[in-house]
């Protein structure tokens, strides 16, 4: 009987041993091969992104992909480089999940730490060379940490100001950055390009429903002077389309604001297909816009996907110029930007959205918006589309003296609010004449 045992054990001994080596072996190299990888492959096998082309736009092969840490060859000076690299390190997609790992959260308690890298447990972060930063990038790294600022008004409405009639499933939220002091910029949106209600197509029969959201900071220069907030208070409440958070409106804090809406966005505005996000001094051909988005929701699936349509600067430098308003010095980031749409005005689906709300928790700020939302894209896996409707650089040449230009346009920077009210009357006039044109195209694509 002990003999028989024996024998059996030894078997089992003899056959599981190989096995469970072989099983750690395995478990050994995955570990591996995971802590190695940059983040964007475990990113990409979960939420299994293509590049989306935006139809009726030649296609963009000029925007190739770029690589997937287009920081790595410099990754040694920046401050920015060095919190992103451990960061991703700290990541792993198999070890921590996507939706459970995230940016360490300090602001939480409103700490004006000056060392952006106050460890707290579990933090990876090395601390950062302040030392060699100056100026408004110094004051947005020691507070490029905290991203949860409390909202100090925001729509009754959970998206937005719209129509009673759209039952929440709005074609498209206009949300534009503004400052407290751009009143005049904000009245005339309202009764221009960003009347919310049903909005009918340029082009097509149908039209959308369209809401509109204005994203706003605080005026911290003016905070001894009451009579702004007071104005902007009742203003929200006038028409119930202020959404102000409490951090200083700074041209460096302008990231905040495509953060903290993603977030809001995320709550309030499941039913939403697209969103146009830009700026309080460009001209929106609205009904053009909701033609082109009516034709996208036609195409099945588009809205699905991760659609990201304007303006696109490929293999942009930062600007090492310290008189620019766009400077950010070596000591903060050094590499290239990746592929982003300019954020004079652009338009994305309400599902990239929330996808953007997620990834963004996983890429440290950065003191430009729209290179900011370019990384978060990147990290997504995901490319954004150009198409030539979008202006942010003006009109080329004299072609905004020919007939029908505004109507071939979706968005022109910049255009001044006296100018908007203007272009508008002239769009409604000149609409049956114009009805019938498309959208502007790249002139080089149109050779044979
Ligand atoms: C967090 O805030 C609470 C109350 O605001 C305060 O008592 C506490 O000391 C703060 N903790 C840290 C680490 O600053
Ligand atoms: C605001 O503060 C500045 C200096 O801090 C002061 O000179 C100015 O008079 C104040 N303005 C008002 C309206 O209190
Ligand atoms: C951004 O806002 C925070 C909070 O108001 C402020 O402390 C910080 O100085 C601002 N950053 C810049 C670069 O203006
Ligand atoms: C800007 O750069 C120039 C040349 O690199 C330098 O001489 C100057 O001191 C810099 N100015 C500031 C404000 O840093
Ligand atoms: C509108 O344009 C399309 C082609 O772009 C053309 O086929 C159609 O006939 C035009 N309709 C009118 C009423 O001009």
């Amino acid at each position: 009987m002990a003999v028989c045992f024996c024998r059996w054990r030894n078997l089992l001994i003899c056959l599981c041993t190989p096995c469970i080596l072989l099983v750690l072996l395995f478990v050994y190299i995955t570990l591996l091969v995971c802590l190695t990888t940059p983040l964007t492959s475990g990113t990409t096998s979960i939420l299994n992104i293509d590049h989306f082309i935006a139809p009726g736009t030649h296609r963009n092969e000029g925007w190739a992909p770029s690589p997937d840490r287009f920081w790595e060859p410099h990754l040694s000076l920046g401050v920015w480089n060095l919190l992103q690299l451990s960061t991703d390190r700290s990541i792993n997609p198999i070890l921590r999940p996507y939706k459970h790992s995230r940016l360490p959260d300090r602001g939480a308690n409103g700490s004006r730490d000056p060392r952006p890298a106050g460890d707290p447990p579990g933090s990876r972060d090395p601390v950062p060379q302040l030392d060699r930063l100056a100026g408004d990038i110094l004051e947005f790294a020691r507070h490029m940490h905290k991203r949860d600022y409390p909202v100090v008004a925001e729509p009754q409405d959970a998206c937005g100001a719209g129509s009673a009639n759209d039952h929440g499933r709005a074609l498209l939220l206009l949300a534009i950055k503004t400052k407290v002091q751009n009143f005049k910029n904000r009245q005339i949106i309202r009764s221009t390009w960003g009347q919310a209600g049903w909005v009918a197509g340029q082009r097509l029969a149908g039209g959308g429903y369209v809401r509109r959201v204005f994203l706003l900071g605080t005026d911290r220069s003016r905070d001894n002077s009451t009579a702004w907030p007071d104005l902007v208070t009742l203003e929200g409440r006038q028409y119930k389309d202020i959404l102000q958070w409490d951090f200083h409106d700074s041209f460096f804090n302008l990231t905040l604001k495509d953060v903290l809406f993603w977030r809001w966005f995320s709550r309030g505005c499941r039913q939403t297909h697209f969103v146009f996000k830009g700026d309080d001094d460009v001209f929106v051909n609205t009904p053009a816009l909701v033609d082109y988005l009516s034709q996208q929701l036609g195409d099945p699936g588009t809205a699905m996907k991760s659609f990201m349509v304007g303006d696109v600067i490929g293999a942009a430098q930062p600007s090492r110029n310290n008189k620019s308003k766009y400077f950010v010095p070596e000591a903060f980031y050094a590499g290239s930007y990746p592929p982003y749409a300019g954020g004079g005005g652009v338009v994305y689906s309400g599902l990239l959205t929330k996808l953007l709300h997620l990834v963004s928790k996983r890429v440290h700020l950065y003191p430009i918006d729209d290179v900011f939302v370019g990384m978060c894209l990147l990290k997504l896996n995901a490319y954004p589309s150009h198409h030539p409707a979008f202006l942010t650089f003006d009109f080329p040449g004299d072609e905004e003296m020919k007939p029908c230009a505004y109507h071939k346009t979706i968005m022109v920077h910049k255009r001044m609010p006296d100018r908007v009210e203007q272009l508008w009357a002239r769009l409604k006039e000149s609409q049956p004449l114009c009805w019938n044109v498309t959208l502007r195209e790249d002139k080089l694509k149109n050779k044979p």
